[in-house]
């Protein structure tokens, strides 16, 4: 993205704002405006009060002087307030817009980009956007209105003295257009180490339990340090490049100065200027120092705004998830059968994982998957709900291919209860009603009954209201596993996937759990995934999937029957 691309596109973010933005401008304007004033005043103090002894502007300057201080705080109040409240409008915006967009992105796009780096997106890299936009490009803008206020006073008192004076200007760019490629060269190393620590937080603190049980604290300990250790290394160069700005621009100043008392001493003392307007000169000379530090240090927060701006605008380029295709039409409930039809899949475009699956399950049928582990299993009923998308052949819901229905529609009758539970840090009934916060106390308490999950419900601290922590943290795994399975009963879809949904519980409540899914599953139409092959004896058909393909298939006795890979799972499970 060159430059000009990418400003234009920041600028974008400004145009909800552009009423209040011209408000600011001209509050600038005249803050800038009255700031000449009171250089300007300066001449009329000395020449009038002091030389002339004039008391009639000894009675009106004070006065004038209280009214420009007024007024000049005034429009100060008014722009720096709008400025940083558009600043964090941005901010929010920004972050809006970028966490709308993460979850629109397929799923896939998870797999190869680290929690902690999109943290760092959304966090810092909006922030320092907020800073190059509204402190810098457009507080810029209020620097540049005072240089060209102070200019006009400079030569309007003596433009002699102020061509001369401004010989050493043009000196102040160089080291403007020197420092601004480093710092943006900077700024994006910076931003990637600190998604680094980001994601080192990310996974050390989600994994701490498994840092402890390995005894690696010292391990990660090093590898934090040594990437916050880059990031300081980093910060450090940036301090001494921006600390080098100031005093060059200090000693350009100061010539300017010197020269100015030099030559204009000689015009006083000649008697061809007053002291007045040599003083008012100077101030006015000294005045505009600030702004022109100003100017020259928003190189470096521009250049970082811009660093930022091109990853977020990277993220938020990555194409969505495959939207509807226009003309999708809404999936009507499922009354046939699920068709897969010469199905292939891959994640990476290389290797297949699933090759050439047919199959036909009718309306009411509970099929079981099982397999070897990586057979495919996860992979197979992951494409029902569009996860993934079909690399060659297709997927049929009573003939409607998955592709030529809404998103929305498909996902309705899909109840899924995952291989990894996926719980919130939030209460045990928001976590059950998850998806349709609609529904009543009753349901929720119905649903969690139904999964065997009421009676450890009942005893947490604030039963239904208990805080379950992160990913269900406070939670047994088998109690985490009961409430994905009642919030699947919630839901009450007419398809059912159950990927190892019963894995994490002991015999007992697995046997509890399977009657509460067997009276689930009636009327619907059930992918069941299980390792052990007691909770599928009452499927109506079994297939098993050995390295992507169906290997066999039919009913529990006729697969034993069969001596093949079934025979062998089942003799592994019950053989001891
Ligand atoms: N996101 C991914 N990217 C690339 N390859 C993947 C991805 N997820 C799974 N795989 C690969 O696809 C294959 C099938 O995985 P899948 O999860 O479907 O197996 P499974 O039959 O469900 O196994 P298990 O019984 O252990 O859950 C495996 O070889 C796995 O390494
Ligand atoms: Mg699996």
């Amino acid at each position: 993205m060159t430059e000009k691309v990418l400003i234009k596109r920041l600028l974008s973010f400004l145009k909800p704002y552009k009423k209040k933005l011209i408000f600011a401008m001209v509050s600038m304007i005249l803050v800038s405006g009255l700031g000449s004033a009171q250089a300007y005043m300066v001449k009329p103090l000395l020449d009038e009060i002091f030389f002339k002894k004039n008391e009639l502007m000894l009675n009106l300057l004070p006065f004038a002087l209280i009214l420009v201080f007024l007024f000049k705080g005034l429009f100060y109040y008014s722009y720096t307030y709008i400025l940083d409240t558009i600043g964090q409008s941005i901010i929010k915006d920004l972050r809006e817009k970028l966490f709308t967009h993460i979850h629109s992105l397929p799923i896939s796009f998870f797999h190869h980009t680290p929690t902690g780096e999109l943290i760092s997106r959304v966090i810092n890299d909006a922030t320092l956007i907020q800073m190059a936009v509204s402190r810098s490009l457009i507080g810029v803008l209020k620097d540049l209105f005072q240089i060209l206020g102070l200019l006009f006073v400079v030569f309007y008192l003596n433009w002699k003295l102020a061509l001369m004076s401004m010989i050493f200007l043009p000196l102040g760019v160089i080291p403007v257009a020197h420092f601004g490629k480093k710092f943006r060269k900077l700024s994006t190393t910076n931003q990637q180490t600190v998604a680094k620590v980001s994601n080192i937080l990310h996974e050390t603190i989600t994994g701490h339990r498994i840092v402890k049980a390995f005894g690696m604290e010292k391990y990660e300990i090093r590898r934090f340090s040594e990437m916050v250790d880059r990031l300081f290394k980093i910060i450090v160069k940036d301090i001494k490049i921006n600390s080098l700005q100031h005093p060059l621009m200090e000693l350009i100043g100061g010539l300017g100065v010197a020269a100015v008392i030099w030559y204009g001493g000689h015009q006083v003392i000649s008697g061809q200027s007053t002291p007045g307007t040599f003083f008012s000169f100077l101030v006015a000379l000294i005045m505009i120092y600030d702004p022109i530090k100003g100017v020259s240090n928003i190189n470096s927060p521009v250049q970082q705004g811009l660093a930022a701006a091109t990853r977020i605008f990277g993220l938020l380029d990555v194409e969505p998830e495959i939207e509807d295709k226009p003309g999708a039409i809404e999936l009507p409930p499922l009354t046939k059968s699920i068709e897969f039809k010469n199905v292939s899949f891959s994640y990476d475009g290389e290797t297949s994982v699933l090759k050439d699956i047919n199959l036909d399950v009718k309306a009411g049928e509970i099929l079981a998957i099982v397999g070897t582990s990586g057979g495919g299993k996860t992979t197979l009923v992951n494409l029902i709900p569009r996860f993934f998308e079909v690399t060659n052949g297709k997927i049929l819901i009573d003939g409607h291919d998955l592709r030529d229905v809404t998103m929305k529609s498909l996902r309705h009758q899909l109840a899924i209860v995952s291989q990894q539970t996926i719980l919130f840090n939030d209460t045990v009934k928001n976590n059950i009603a998850y998806g349709d916060l609609t529904r009543t106390d009753e349901e929720i308490i119905a649903a969690a009954k139904a999964a065997h999950a009421l009676d450890f419900i009942n005893e947490l601290p604030n039963g239904f209201d208990t805080i379950v922590g992160e990913s269900g943290a406070r939670l047994s795994g088998g109690q985490q596993q009961r409430l994905s399975i009642a919030r699947a009963i919630l839901k009450n879809a007419p398809i059912l996937i159950l990927d190892e949904a019963t894995s994490a519980l002991d015999t007992e409540s697995e046997r509890e759990v399977q009657r509460a899914l067997e009276n689930l599953m009636k009327n619907r139409t059930t992918f069941v995934i299980a390792h052990r092959l007691s909770t599928i004896r009452n499927a109506d058909r079994i297939i098993v999937i050995k390295d992507g393909q169906i290997a066999e298939e039919g009913s529990h006795d006729t697969l034993l029957s069969k001596n093949g890979v079934y025979t062998m799972l089942h003799q592994m499970q019950f053989d001891h």
